[in-house]
């Protein structure tokens, strides 16, 4: 996920690149890895980039400081998804003649073989992005004898994937032009001076409160002060209603959510979603490591290490290998006399700076010569450089200090790892592995709905509980990673005492605690464990315990014996207990933000923590 912005004024004696440089730094909780701006004056385009956080670059080249008299410009704020965060990949992105320049936002799916196709027609390439072929394709068109419009429109059409994306030419000073499909974009207007464009509304929000919000296939032509739209597909013309913004800027910020937790609990299914896009070479990569592997090893820490549990039950299943999951801060404690040569250790960062988990690794590959493959979610990372095989996952910038969306992109990881062993393997059937896909590609719209129809059970129960402070939250098998993980959303954001934990086991001393009214959330999918499950609610209840359930929209037998339900959308055969641990999470991680929300709690800024412990 990026940010981009472009302005066009008719303004006189303003700093274009002090709008853009103030426009794309409202925008820097989108991505933070790099930043540029490219203005257009005297049919030349001028270019500012760097890597780094954006004080740190304007520090370095002062990206305000642009010919006076320019009337337009582009800014983007990178989150590397392809190409490590270097200058010569941060954006603006240039075609050969340096006449044509881009910013984006999204992934072009089958930038590699056009990028074979244009460099064999002898365009030169500076980066190793997928964004870099967009400008290219438009040189090319536009030596066909194309204008600018329909050369944009032309090259779109041989692009698969995302975009939201900003043109400009150096031969045209006074327009822009812009698309979308898949990534956001909104148009700013200020009809006596500028239009502007952006990946969100908090760019131009202090500017003007008028825009429109686009949509996929779209195109604009923005002029100063005015705005054209045409449907991409077949060039007609479109009228699009102008909105006028409540928002503060603030709210604006977290896209009209009170908190980042917020949003990006909501925005799960879009990364799930992104994340399923992962190139398969990547997935086989790490399915081969595993299979060819003697012994296996899983590390992380916090919410990690639970996603951690939940793949690892999920590739147990298909790889027919014990993996091993060590908590990275006592990994060296406990393998310093076992760790053998031909072992595959798996470590999972969603920042990919956990200095444990990095120690943990660096110490098994020095030591002991193992393959490391590391899952995160920042590319170019620390963690990345002391691993064999990486895999970025696609959540995109997790602003919020509680782990949300990466934890259910991790897991979805792993699961696509798994079935890639499963077919490796040949131990289901076409069918049956055609299954499991279809019930993991439904991942996303169960959130959806739940979060679309279930939010009021989850609150409801705030209000059952507003006065406890110490839960159990119980499972079997693969749910005790979603307990767990529940189990730590709630202490860390509403300051609750919680024991995610075994249900089975709760009875060698936990269950002890239980008193009349005491609360428990059983995590309750209809899997192999769920008849033994029963037995376990009842010894609860049995000692006064308040029975509350997670459990499918179909369940009936621990719902009869719970208290309270929340239940999980479960779509016929698109659902699939395996995956549990992504669809279940959603209600936990809600569940601790309208606790913390309920005692006068800051979700995104919890006590004690930060969103990456660098310290041992
Ligand atoms: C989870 O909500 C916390 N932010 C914390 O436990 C986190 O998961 C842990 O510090 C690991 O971070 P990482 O994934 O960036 O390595």
């Amino acid at each position: 996920m990026c940010g981009i912005f472009g302005v066009i004024t008719n303004q006189k004696d303003i700093s274009i690149g002090k709008i853009a440089f103030e426009g794309i730094k409202r925008l820097e909780y989108r991505g933070y890895d790099s930043c540029g701006i490219v203005t257009q004056f005297n049919s030349k385009l001028y270019v500012k980039k760097e890597s780094g956080r954006i004080d740190e670059i304007q520090k370095k080249i002062n990206l305000t400081d642009f010919p006076n008299g320019s009337k337009l410009a582009l800014a983007h704020t990178r989150w590397a998804t392809h190409g490590a965060p270097t200058k010569n990949n941060s954006h603006p992105h240039l075609d050969c003649s340096g006449e044509i320049a881009i910013v984006h936002n999204g992934i072009i799916d089958n930038f590699i073989e056009l990028r074979k196709e244009l460099t064999d027609k002898g365009h030169i390439f500076k980066s190793d992005t997928d964004t870099e072929i967009i400008p290219h394709l438009i040189e090319d068109f536009i030596k066909d004898g194309l204008n600018l419009k329909d050369a944009v429109i032309r090259a779109l059409k041989r692009c698969r994937g995302a975009y939201a994306i900003a043109i400009c030419y150096a031969k045209s000073p006074d327009l822009i032009f812009v698309a979308r499909k898949g990534s956001p974009l909104v148009i700013g207007i200020d009809q006596d001076r500028a239009t502007y464009c952006a990946s969100d509304i908090p760019a131009f929000l202090p500017l003007t409160r008028y825009c429109y919000i686009m949509d996929d296939d779209e195109l604009a032509k923005l002029e100063a002060g005015k705005v054209s739209f045409f449907n991409i597909n077949d060039d007609t013309r479109i009228e699009k209603e102008l909105q006028e913004i409540e928002w503060s800027i603030d709210a604006a910020e977290k896209g009209g959510y009170e908190h980042f937790m917020l949003k990006e609990i909501y925005e799960e299914p879009m990364a799930l979603r992104r994340t399923m896009k992962i190139h398969k070479d990547q997935i086989i990569n790490f399915a081969n490591e595993l299979w060819s592997a003697s012994n296996i090893y899983i590390t992380a820490a916090g919410t990690s290490f639970y996603a951690s549990l939940a793949g690892k039950y999920i590739i147990t299943k298909f790889l027919g290998k014990y993996i091993h999951a060590v908590e990275c801060s006592e990994f060296k404690n406990e393998l310093a006399e076992c760790l053998r040569e031909n072992s595959v250790v798996i470590a999972l960062s969603q920042s990919g700076e956990t200095i444990d988990t990095i120690d943990a690794i660096r110490w098994a590959k020095r030591k002991k010569g193992v393959k490391v493959l590391s899952i995160t979610n920042v590319v170019g990372s620390t963690i990345t450089r002391y691993s064999d095989h990486v895999i970025v996952t696609r959540a995109g910038p997790e602003i919020g200090v509680a782990a949300t969306k990466t934890y259910c992109t991790q897991v979805l990881t792993l699961a696509l790892i798994a079935l890639e062993i499963a077919k490796l393997r040949k131990i289901e059937s076409f069918e049956e592995i055609k299954k499991y896909y279809e019930a993991l590609n439904s991942t996303p719209s169960i959130i959806e709905e739940f979060l679309e129809t279930k939010v009021d059970s989850v609150k409801k129960i705030i209000r059952c509980l507003d006065k406890e402070h110490n839960f159990f939250f119980l499972a079997r098998g693969i749910s005790i990673a979603t307990a767990k993980e529940g189990g730590l959303k709630l202490k860390e954001i509403a300051c609750r005492f919680i024991e995610g934990y075994s249900a089975a086991h709760a009875k060698h001393g936990p269950i002890s605690l239980v008193r009349d009214g005491f609360p428990i959330i059983f995590i309750a999918p209809p899997d192999e464990t769920y008849e033994r499950l029963i037995g376990n609610v009842m010894e609860f209840k049995a000692r006064g315990g308040k029975i509350i359930s997670l459990v499918v929209e179909s369940d009936e037998k621990i719902t009869e014996l719970s208290d309270i339900t929340i239940r999980i959308p479960q779509p016929g055969d698109r659902y699939h207990n395996l995956f549990s641990p992504i669809t279940f999470i959603p209600a936990l991680q809600l569940l601790a933000y309208y606790t913390a929300l309920s005692h006068g709690l800051d979700p995104d800024k919890p006590l004690n923590l930060s969103k990456t412990v660098t310290v041992h």
